[in-house]
């Protein structure tokens, strides 16, 4: 179905996440017959360029970035007549009036902020003086939203002065991943789950985001921010968010973000003995140090975390979190462990008795719940974990396998006016309050990333946190 026309005005159009993620995905949008013909893609940066130089950088970003099968020449040239471009100045004069003149008032304005966050600040003002932005504008910006709690509060108040809490957009793209949207039907469209879903039997979550690549092309970036930053305070939290969050009583935007909000707000305060913090080493690509090219680097490539929230729901179940690196494989999933049932009629030998259910979102998205069974065959009670497994792809068939980019669903949302799945600028700011504290623990202990072999794990003190609890990771080895 398509959605309401509009014009998008792309700032950083010419950068490494619109290449990659966001021209992509309009034109993904474009092909299933989802952006109006008369919908528009203005890309704006500083490079001087004229439509056609844009259109090439649009052509060659569809070129790399989207699936073979989904690239017909004739589809691409109609979405290209949609995009064209203007050379702005985000602290200066150059391009407003241009600007002015070629966005139309009776459709819906969306202005997208894929810049550094140094200049969010200067283009929400001059969007405003210009007369280019109106009450029935969007804004979307991308992350980071800061790098602590003051920075956080202080670009907020940035954007605020501009535009209104309604308006802005901050986009988190976990939570366009359509096996996130998942968890949150699993949980909330069945009665199976939500009766176990509390401290009395589940025995505690594990939240894994373990990617292969390391961090070349964006050393500059990430030796500022690390896993924490990066991943945390984002993307896990997010994801423990949703998994923790009571029911929210409609699933509407601050429904559901003061729900969020509650959780962000309980959690406890992370000692540091609960943070393994690891750094990869030279392997079969160049060293983390090297790939920062700072060799005196104590940024974290790896970070695990033992996170309490203080609430009747969860007192006593513990939140396990770990992303990193240059690690074993590409993984994402987030584990409920239920506890062992409380009186086992078998032999005590006879096998494990706890279930679980793991929400996979990438790769293979589905979701999958270990029940236990009797093994086949004569030998007696013996017992056996087997997985009901759905993996969206056997069970949707081509629907499920044609799972959209998360940046897909985000865009059109925004254009929808649904901020169901953007984070609230209060939310943002608890996570960093929660975040803060912890990061100053370890730098004023001048703490060190322990080093760890590339392909693996991460650091063995990462199991240990585990262990320790008599629990183990699962499903990375
Ligand atoms: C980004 C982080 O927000 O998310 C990256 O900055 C990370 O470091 C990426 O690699 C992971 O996203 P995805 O969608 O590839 O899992």
């Amino acid at each position: 179905i398509p959605v309401d026309s509009f014009d998008l005005v792309l700032f950083g159009a010419t950068g490494d996440l619109a290449g990659r993620k966001i021209l992509p995905s309009l034109y993904r949008r474009f092909l299933a017959g989802q952006m109006p013909e008369d919908a528009r893609v203005i890309g704006a940066a500083r490079s001087e360029m004229d439509d056609d130089g844009f259109r090439d950088v649009v052509r060659a970003a569809i070129e790399e970035f989207v699936a073979k099968p989904m690239q017909d020449a004739g589809t691409i040239d109609a979405f290209l007549q949609q995009c064209s471009y203007i050379p702005i100045d985000a602290k200066g004069e150059g391009g407003w009036k241009e600007l002015k003149k070629s966005v139309r008032d009776d459709v819906v304005k969306a202005f997208y902020f894929s810049v550094a966050p140094s200049i969010f600040g200067p283009l929400a003002q001059q969007l405003r003086n210009h007369g280019i932005a109106c009450e029935n504008s969007r804004l979307v910006v991308e992350k980071p939203f800061g790098t602590d709690l003051e920075t956080a509060k202080k670009l907020n108040a940035d954007l605020a002065a501009s535009f209104d809490e309604t308006q802005i957009y901050r986009i988190d793209h976990f939570l366009g991943k359509e096996t996130v949207q998942n968890l949150m039907a699993v949980r909330f469209a069945n009665v199976l789950f939500e009766p176990l879903w509390n401290e009395r039997y589940v025995d505690h979550v594990q939240i894994t985001v373990a990617e292969t690549m390391g961090v070349g092309g964006r050393g500059s970036y990430y030796d500022k921010s690390g896993a924490m930053r990066d991943m945390v305070q984002n993307h896990l939290m997010q994801l423990l968010c949703l998994t923790a969050m009571e029911p929210p009583n409609q699933f509407e935007p601050d429904r559901l973000r003061d729900e969020k909000l509650k959780v962000i707000r309980a959690l406890d305060p992370v000692p540091l003995k609960h943070v393994v913090r690891g750094q990869y080493k030279e392997g079969e690509h160049p060293s983390y140090v090297e790939d920062a090219e700072n060799p005196e680097s104590l940024t974290e490539s790896f970070i695990a975390l033992k996170v309490g929230i203080s609430n009747w729901r969860w007192k006593n179940t513990p939140f396990y979190l770990r992303t990193g690196k240059r690690m074993s494989r590409r993984l994402s999933e987030i584990v409920v462990q239920f506890k062992e049932a409380p009186h086992s009629i078998f032999e005590k030998d006879d096998g494990s008795t706890a279930n679980s259910l793991t929400i996979r979102l990438q790769p293979d998205e589905g979701i999958d719940l270990s029940v236990t069974i009797k093994e086949p065959g004569p030998g007696g009670m013996r017992l056996v974990n087997v997985p009901l497994d759905m993996t969206f792809a056997d069970a949707l068939g081509s629907e499920g396998a044609d799972i959209p980019d998360a940046y897909e669903r985000l865009i059109m949302d925004v254009i929808r006016g649904n901020q169901t799945l953007f984070m609230r600028g209060d939310e943002v700011e608890a996570a960093w309050a929660w975040t803060d504290p912890i990061i100053a623990a370890w730098e004023e202990k001048g703490d060190r990333p322990l080093p760890y072999s590339q392909g693996s794990t991460g650091p063995e003190e990462a199991q240990m946190l585990m262990h320790k609890d008599g629990r183990r990771w699962q499903h990375l080895e």
